[in-house]
């Protein structure tokens, strides 16, 4: 029993846990809701960032360890500049609450993705909280200029370059941007499209998955916590009967 009868809000949070350890988010549909609002593309990104906020934090409330959301793909550079702008800004700005509030929450950041291509200041920003974050509890992963065939492709090349000539299926985890995290149990997707969009393709192998038409934006406490719900009650077989 997840929900206690009397109210939602009383969801057991050692069954979920024992359940539930990794919940990952494809944030799609802000530049619909923008448009359905009368607001620019990044009015959305910006709704979609506080929204972002308060959805990790109620993951974290119901005893899942890791969240992962998808921020910025490697084909996201190919927006409009003003759009990408917006979208870095936000990520700033998310950067300086995390260093601030982190703590409270026990959480560290990992960004998953080639940072390389991301401002100094962003960069800098990043290694210092995820180096000061390393050892705690909760984790947060922002996949950003993340594409997973990219991620596959650079785990090779790390294989190659530490000399093997074989691999196993446990030296390719290692050598994605996700090492020593679980795979995600559950993987969310927003704003009406039912696909994966090259996220965590190696790592969702055995995922389930929750599609909604809701748009990002308007992703509620209460809809995350109908996605914890129904995956609780879903059987895993991981390819067995
Ligand atoms: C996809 O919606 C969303 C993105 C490409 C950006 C996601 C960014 C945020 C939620 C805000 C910033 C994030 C952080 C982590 C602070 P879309 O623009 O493709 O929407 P559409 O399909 O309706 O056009």
């Amino acid at each position: 029993m997840f929900f206690r009868k009397r109210s939602k809000k009383t969801i057991d949070k050692d069954a979920v846990a024992a359940r539930l350890q990794h919940i990952a988010f494809i944030m799609d549909g802000n530049g619909r809701w923008a448009k359905a609002h009368g607001l620019p593309r990044e009015g959305g990104h910006k709704v979609g960032a506080t929204v972002f906020e308060k959805i990790t934090r109620h993951c974290f409330d119901r005893g899942i360890r890791v969240v992962t959301v998808y921020a910025f793909s490697t084909e996201n550079w190919s927006r409009p500049q003003k759009e990408v702008d917006a979208i870095m800004a936000l990520l700033s700005d998310y950067l300086d609450y995390a260093e601030k509030k982190f703590k409270d929450y026990d959480a560290r950041l990992v960004i998953l993705g080639d940072k390389s291509r991301l401002s100094a200041e962003l960069q800098e920003k990043i290694d210092r909280i995820e180096r000061a974050s390393a050892d705690r509890g909760h984790v947060l992963n922002i996949a950003l200029n993340y594409g997973a065939r990219n991620e596959l492709v650079s785990a090779c090349n790390e294989l190659i370059r530490a000399g093997k000539s074989t691999v196993t299926e446990a030296d390719i985890s290692d050598a994605l941007y996700t090492r020593g995290c679980p795979d995600p149990d559950l993987v969310v997707r927003t704003g009406g499209d039912v696909r994966i969009s090259n996220f965590l393709l190696w790592q969702s192998a055995y995922a389930e998955f929750y599609f909604t038409k809701t748009l990002w934006p308007d992703l509620s406490t209460d809809e995350v916590d109908r996605a914890i719900y129904d995956f609780c009650g879903r059987h895993r077989r991981f390819g067995g009967l």
